[in-house]
């Protein structure tokens, strides 16, 4: 029973009739959820709530979970709350959570704003989901968790040292960026220092390598802070992107147990306003880093929020890495003495380049950040800021929202390949428990980007905001943790958008596709080996092309096949149609042309039906209109194939052949036309071919191209004539043999 409608999808309640989702509700009620950990290789999810972690089924996470139950200390909590805390706050919040190595997780929790730190013990399912806290190992978590349950925080984990960027004291006044717990010296930001961070919001933090040099690598972080450089008011709020060397052992004299290689700078989003004056988004809510094939090479996503007061709304912008880059290689922000402005650095830059690691790639002098000269560690220590900031993708946010409807506050990103290209999925978290599937395309021509609301998926009943969410493409789940409950959802559910072809089309969805059949998911060809038949729109929707001569209505039991037959006049010509099965009976209607009513083809010694399909010894122009090969079996009739047989009058194959091909041959020949027909003038080639005769191919082949020449294509060869006439006698007699030849793609898709 349907509730509330949402958009055209349907209703809500499909999501869990549709057994598309599957959630987890804490048995005490309440979870109180702060963290969440996608594990692939143990097929867990791991939870970090209040007093509480859970282990869940990647496959369903209301199935087969574990749960360890881990409060503060009674004394911890007394302490806390003498302290004048409630006793909410004063409950243990886990916030870390890492895979530390094969058989441990890192956890960290708050401890009654006395932060603890352990490791739990994880088990396969041969080990029957193993989940123990190991209660020996307990180590003071100062510097690797918060101790404000609410307070913003990040952490990564990279070769057993821990990056963290937190308020790292009981008051909540000390922010910074650490290293701590491995083999490595513990290193932070500088305290009390507001050129490096300034009342800082910590949003998201990635090691990402420069190139194959480990001692390269470097470590960013997301935050917004005070803007430091601002000149429009004290209270201006930036986006940033902070980077350390994952190596930095800070300096020998200056900046000892420091960064020395701690480098920032400021992460636009906007949009082009009035008078020239840009709208800014930059209140950074969330980042998403998509993993792309080169691991040096991820895409960044940015889910912001304006702090205008007049303009509200939310924006997401995507940066590319190498723009990152680009920034901190560029020139850095120098401030001359207290009553100036940060401005341009124009003189002298040290070396080795304050920000970079001590490393190989970097010319191998310095085994260590300590051996830098310290004219170098100098320089970096007043010079945090970098004076580029950093662009998205066209210069624009790939997607507005100014509606008002929803806040917006988690993003995750799904790349997918579809029939006409690549696409970036947003999943969107709202404050309502719903998460919106959007795709956005970019127009070329008028710079500008086009949002597809796919889906908007009510994962909670209730209008819960939404805290954090996990991506898997490998199983296709979104994983979507609120306050009170933790939720999976399936990127797809195809069969939703209805059981018309146009239906399916209209969706948009680069998940699904129509089969013939249904809607159902699309996978790139390679891996659909026998579906060839598969029909997507993404960029266009346009159904009355993808769906042309499809049944409309999903009535089908099956595929009906189309295709267009040329046969000469006076020639044979086999119209092809074998049944699935042996038991089906075939019966051949046509529908002539210029007539309404479909009739059974009457057989005679002109006429043949065999196994293969219908033959037409000596085809006459009579013949020509649109013959059905229906099939019956236990008494369920079905069109297989729907064949438009056109015939050629004979004289005009040769002529055709004797022209200039300059000329308006299409005229001359029925052709279909590429826009009506879109996917008839396929298998037409095949057809042609036989009929002429391989000896013809060169002419057939200049032919074919021509009628196919969409405007594109057109456009195409006009600036390359050469492609047309061989210029190159050679290069034709190559072509010539079909061996060589090569079909067009869209031929061999056929
Ligand atoms: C729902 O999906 C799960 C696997 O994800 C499967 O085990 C279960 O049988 C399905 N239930 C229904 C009613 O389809
Ligand atoms: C993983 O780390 C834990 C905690 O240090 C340790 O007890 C355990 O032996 C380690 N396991 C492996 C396989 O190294
Ligand atoms: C967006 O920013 C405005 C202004 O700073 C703030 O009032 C609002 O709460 C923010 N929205 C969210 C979801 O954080
Ligand atoms: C028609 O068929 C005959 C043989 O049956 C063949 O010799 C002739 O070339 C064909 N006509 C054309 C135009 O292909």
């Amino acid at each position: 029973i349907c509730w509330v409608l949402i958009m055209h999808t349907g209703c809500i309640s499909e999501l869990w009739d549709l057994n598309r989702t599957s959630v987890f509700h804490s048995p005490s009620g309440y979870l109180g959820l702060h963290t969440m950990l996608l594990d692939e290789y143990q097929e867990r999810l791991f939870v970090g709530g209040r007093d509480l972690v859970y282990s869940l089924s990647l496959d369903r996470v209301s199935e087969n979970y574990r749960q360890i139950h881990w409060p503060s200390t009674p004394r911890q909590a007394e302490e806390c709350t003498i302290k004048g805390r409630d006793a909410d706050e004063c409950a243990n919040y886990i916030r870390v959570l890492h895979r530390y190595n094969r058989t441990h997780l890192l956890a960290c929790g708050t401890g009654a704003f006395d932060p603890l730190c352990t490791f739990i013990r994880v088990g396969h399912p041969s080990e029957d989901y193993l989940f123990q806290l190991e209660w020996h190992k307990f180590e003071r978590g100062r510097g690797r968790c918060p101790f404000d349950p609410s307070s913003s925080f990040i952490s990564t984990l990279i070769g057993g040292e821990l990056f963290a960027g937190l308020y790292n004291d009981y008051w909540g006044r000390d922010a910074a960026v650490l290293r701590t717990m491995g083999r490595m010296p513990h290193i932070r930001t500088e305290p009390d220092d507001e050129r490096l961070l300034k009342e800082p919001k910590f949003v998201g933090s990635y090691m990402i390598p420069d190139n194959e040099d480990r001692d390269d690598n470097k470590v960013y972080f997301f935050f917004t802070e005070k803007a430091l450089e601002a000149e429009t008011g004290a209270h201006a709020i930036y986006a940033r992107v902070g980077r350390v060397c994952v190596n930095d052992m800070g300096g020998q004299r200056m900046l000892v147990n420091k960064w020395s290689t701690f480098l920032k700078t400021r992460l636009i989003c906007s949009v082009p306003g009035m008078n020239g004056i840009d709208t800014h988004f930059d209140e950074l809510e969330d980042v998403f880093l998509l993993q792309t094939r080169d691991n040096k090479n991820p895409v960044i996503f940015g889910l912001f929020n304006t702090t205008s007061n007049i303009f509200r709304g939310y924006a997401i912008c995507v940066y590319h890495i190498a723009s990152i880059r680009a920034a901190f290689n560029g020139p850095y922000a120098h401030k001359e003495g207290p009553e100036y402005h940060w401005s341009l650095y124009e003189g002298k830059v040290p070396y080795p380049r304050p920000g970079s690691c001590a490393s190989k790639v970097n010319g191998g002098l310095y085994g260590s950040t300590k051996d830098y000269p310290d004219e170098a560690v100098r320089f970096a220590r007043s010079h945090p800021l970098m004076y580029q900031p950093i662009k998205p993708v066209h210069k624009r946010p790939i997607l507005v929202k100014t509606d008002g409807k929803y806040k917006l506050k988690q993003i995750a990103v799904d790349r997918v390949e579809a029939e006409d290209g690549q696409y970036d999925v947003l999943f969107i978290g709202t404050d309502n428990g719903i998460v919106l599937k959007v795709i956005t395309i970019y127009n070329q021509d008028t710079e500008s980007m086009e949002e597809v609301i796919l889906e908007e998926m009510q994962v909670f009943k209730v209008p819960v905001p939404i805290i954090s969410m996990e991506i898997s493409s490998k199983r296709q789940q979104l994983y979507v943790g609120s306050e009170s409950a933790v939720a999976q959802v399936k990127f797809h559910q195809c069969d939703m958008y209805g059981t018309a072809c146009a239906d399916c089309c209209l969706a948009r969805d680069p998940y699904c596709a129509w089969d013939g059949i249904s809607c159902s998911r699309y996978y790139p060809t390679g891996m659909q080996a026998k579906r060839r038949f598969r029909r997507q729109d993404v960029r266009h929707g346009n159904a009355a092309q993808q769906c042309f001569g499809q049944q409309l209505i999903g009535e089908a039991l099956e595929k009906t096949e189309e295709r267009i037959v040329y046969g000469i006049e006076y020639n044979s010509t086999l119209l092809e149609c074998t049944p699935r099965t042996l038991q089906a009976k075939v019966i051949w209607f046509v529908q002539r042309a210029h007539e309404a009513r479909k009739e059974e083809v009457k057989t005679d010694d002109r006429i043949i039906k065999m196994d293969l399909g219908l033959l037409f010894l000596r085809l006459h122009r009579l013949d020509a209109g649109t013959y059905f090969c229906q099939t019956v079996e236990h008494s369920i009739v079905h069109i297989v194939r729907k064949i438009t047989l056109e015939v050629v009058e004979e004289g005009r194959v040769d002529e055709m052949f004797n022209k200039d091909y300059e000329e308006d041959i299409p005229h001359k020949m029925p052709c279909p036309a590429q826009s009506s027909i879109p996917q008839a003038s396929k298998p037409w080639y095949k057809e042609f071919l036989q009929l002429i005769g391989y000896s013809n191919f060169q002419r057939v082949e200049e032919y074919c191209e021509k009628v196919w020449c969409t405007d594109k294509r057109r456009k195409k060869l006009k600036m390359s004539p050469s492609k047309w006439k061989y210029a190159n006698p050679q290069e034709k007699k190559a072509r010539i043999r079909p061996e060589h030849y090569r079909l067009p793609r869209n031929v061999v898709d056929s």
